[in-house]
């Protein structure tokens, strides 16, 4: 038992330590451990637990409540209350893991499921040992409010956002409740995809502001106890960017056009946005751009591409970033050779994820393994999200240890007001998260239509803001989406996206600048009174939704997010979670700790759960019914 020292949640001597214990005789497995677990909680200068305070006692608690019988230990109130926090919460997750490294029938054995698995078990235990002791793990159950910067706050009166509307408006979102902001690219940019064609990417661009006011924000977002994510765009840049007119200039076979994919003829692929992949260039050669023309995508083969992206990153790290959302990051590597796709196989426009030779590749998975060590180079850790649209058993695969922190949970994005679809949704995302990496859910961001368009109603965007905010893991809430904004039909001359000129796509209807006033005065206080017109018009009659309005409104959409992050902090943030949906097409996410999500989702009126109701997100008529397209928390005992 001696070995059982420091070190033990490493992976190599956390192996020994799981083979010692399948040496163990397995009936005396759980009173064993459970004996030297209290000893070491009892016992405040013991080794393990001055090496490392607290962590290897609540990982090794894991270990043995994963054990048969050993869940005992766990439900032993003096032993967990002697648990420090997030151990206890972090215990689901862990354990969850641990079944993976168990026998068919939970049983420790040699006989692991298999290496790579085990492997991997063993791994996330000690992701989740070193979350416990760093403290770094913020984002595992943050909500992080998205803004768009073009869209939230006007303060230099040109009719677009930047930087300093932003940082005078941050009260605002710490007073939602919300633990951190992503900024959508405000780098230097021609704006021919808003801000996602780069043309300097360690710079603001003028339109924005400056570097002096992207300090100040971030200054501002740490004072509030804001973390602070912003976009990188590695997958493609600007065709304005020095390196890629560079390599305009030097022509066919230099080396300045190996950084991007250039070829005597195009391949089949087509845009994401529409139209071909490829745009020929004076002297005849194409270059490939999955998105826009003027997104040239990186080679990520040359040499050159990784250790620029290096620099990128602890640019903005050394800013005091703490962390970074990856724009695309399932592309990036394509198939060498660059084939073309088979005729059955060419994805649909906006999908960019049927491309199997542009996405999802395994080599992809090293440069994130590099962006993690530079990442925890830094005290504490930076966040890594990845943009991975990709199915969650797919998607999981990004935040396998010692690569990104958390993906976006795009399968819910997708799903339509369905009961059925949900439940087996939320199943599948729980089923494939990681126990170092929760869901991350999300509904709305600046890609996709409102909620309450999407749904069909505002009610059910209220139903589902509910949902996610309620759910064990961290969530997403894009800017608008605390107001009930619904989408925007942006007359087609007024449309700016580039989507929507090649593919008949248009995402401008969810970008439209937010409505702060009541009164229309600076487009409803979106810029200052007097200022140009907004980027996007802003319909007539808006000031209901301002947030002014509802600010004195106990029963507006602003009112109930705040209710909702107020009340999630009493919710553990790890947490198993039971799916099903009634005959009446009632929703059920039963969390086990104690709390219910119910959500109406078919066309009457339903029998309540047992619970007390915690928090609606409609009016509920106290006959012990749910009305249709309406959630509520529930607790029992
Ligand atoms: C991501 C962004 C989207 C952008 C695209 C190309 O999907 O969310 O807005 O157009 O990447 O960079």
């Amino acid at each position: 038992m001696s070995t059982w020292g420091p070190g033990l949640f490493s992976s190599d001597s956390a192996q020994d330590f799981l083979e010692e214990l399948a040496e163990l005789d397995p009936a005396a497995r759980p009173a064993e451990l459970s004996k030297i677990f209290r000893e070491l909680l009892d016992d405040p200068g013991s080794l393990m637990r001055t090496v490392f305070p607290e962590t290897v006692v609540a990982a090794a608690a894991l270990v043995a409540a994963s054990l048969p019988g050993g869940q005992d230990l766990l439900d032993d109130e003096a032993f967990a209350a002697a648990l420090p926090e997030p151990a206890r919460h972090l215990a689901a997750d862990a354990l969850r893991a641990l079944t993976v490294a168990t026998s068919p029938d939970g049983h420790w054995a040699t006989s692991w499921v298999s290496p790579a698995d085990r492997d991997e078990a063993l791994a996330e235990v000690a992701g989740v040992a070193a979350i416990l002791g760093s403290g770094a793990g913020w984002w595992r159950d943050a909500v992080v409010y998205q803004i768009y910067p073009r869209s939230f706050a006007d303060a230099d009166g040109d009719g677009v956002g930047d930087l300093a509307g932003i940082t005078e408006r941050l009260g605002y979102v710490a007073g939602l409740g919300a633990g951190a902001i992503w900024l959508t690219p405000f780098q230097r940019s021609p704006q021919a995809d808003h801000g996602y064609d780069v043309s300097d990417y360690t710079d603001v661009d003028p339109l924005f502001g400056e570097l002096a006011d992207f300090d100040a924000l971030v200054a501002r977002a740490h004072e509030l106890g804001l973390k602070v994510v912003i976009d990188i765009v590695p997958n493609h840049c600007s065709d304005q960017h020095p390196l890629f007119q560079a390599a305009l200039a030097a022509g066919p076979g230099s080396p300045e056009r190996a950084r991007f994919h250039f070829a005597d003829a195009p391949n089949n692929w087509p845009s994401v946005f529409g139209g071909p992949a490829w745009t020929q260039v004076p002297d005849g050669q194409w270059y490939l751009h999955l998105y826009a023309p003027e997104q040239p995508d990186w080679n990520w083969r040359d040499p050159r591409t990784a250790p620029f992206f290096d620099d990128v990153l602890r640019f903005w790290f050394d800013r005091g970033v703490d962390g970074l959302r990856i724009d695309v990051a399932y592309g990036l590597f394509k198939a060498p050779g660059l084939p073309d796709l088979a005729p059955d196989q060419i994805p649909e426009p906006m999908r960019l994820r049927g491309n199997t030779l542009a996405s999802d590749r395994e080599e992809v998975h090293e440069v994130y393994r590099r962006w993690r060590v530079i990442a925890d180079s830094y005290d504490p850790p930076r966040t890594l999200i990845g943009e991975v649209n990709l199915p969650p058993d797919r998607a999981s695969r990004f935040v396998r240890p010692g690569e990104l922190d958390q993906v976006f949970a795009f399968a819910f994005v997708a799903a339509p007001w369905d009961a059925d679809v949900w439940c087996e949704v939320g199943a599948d995302l729980l089923t494939h998260a990681r126990t170092t990496s929760p869901v991350t859910w999300v509904v709305e961001n600046h890609d996709v239509v409102r909620r309450p368009t999407r749904y069909g109603s505002a009610a059910r965007a209220r139903a589902a803001l509910l949902t996610i905010l309620g759910l064990p893991g961290a969530a997403y809430l894009y800017q608008g989406q605390e107001l009930g904004l619904p989408e925007v039909d942006v007359s087609p001359e007024a449309r700016q996206d580039p989507a929507w000129i090649r593919s008949g796509v248009s995402r401008d209807g969810c970008r439209v600048p937010l409505p702060w006033t009541a009164d229309p005065s600076g487009t409803y206080g979106f810029s200052p009174v007097g200022a140009a017109p907004p980027w996007l018009p802003v319909p007539d009659h808006w000031g209901p939704l301002s947030v002014e309005a509802q600010e004195s409104d106990p029963e507006s959409t602003l009112a109930l997010t705040r209710a909702a992050l107020r009340l999630r902090h009493l919710l553990p943030a790890a947490d198993t979670v039971d799916w099903s949906v009634t005959e009446d097409r009632l929703l059920l996410a039963r969390r086990t700790s104690g709390f219910t999500l119910a959500v109406a989702m078919g066309d009457t009126a339903v029998p309540l759960p047992a619970g007390e109701v915690v928090l609606a997100s409609g009016p509920l008529p106290g006959d012990g019914t749910l009305p249709p397209d309406t959630a509520a928390w529930l607790r029992h005992a």
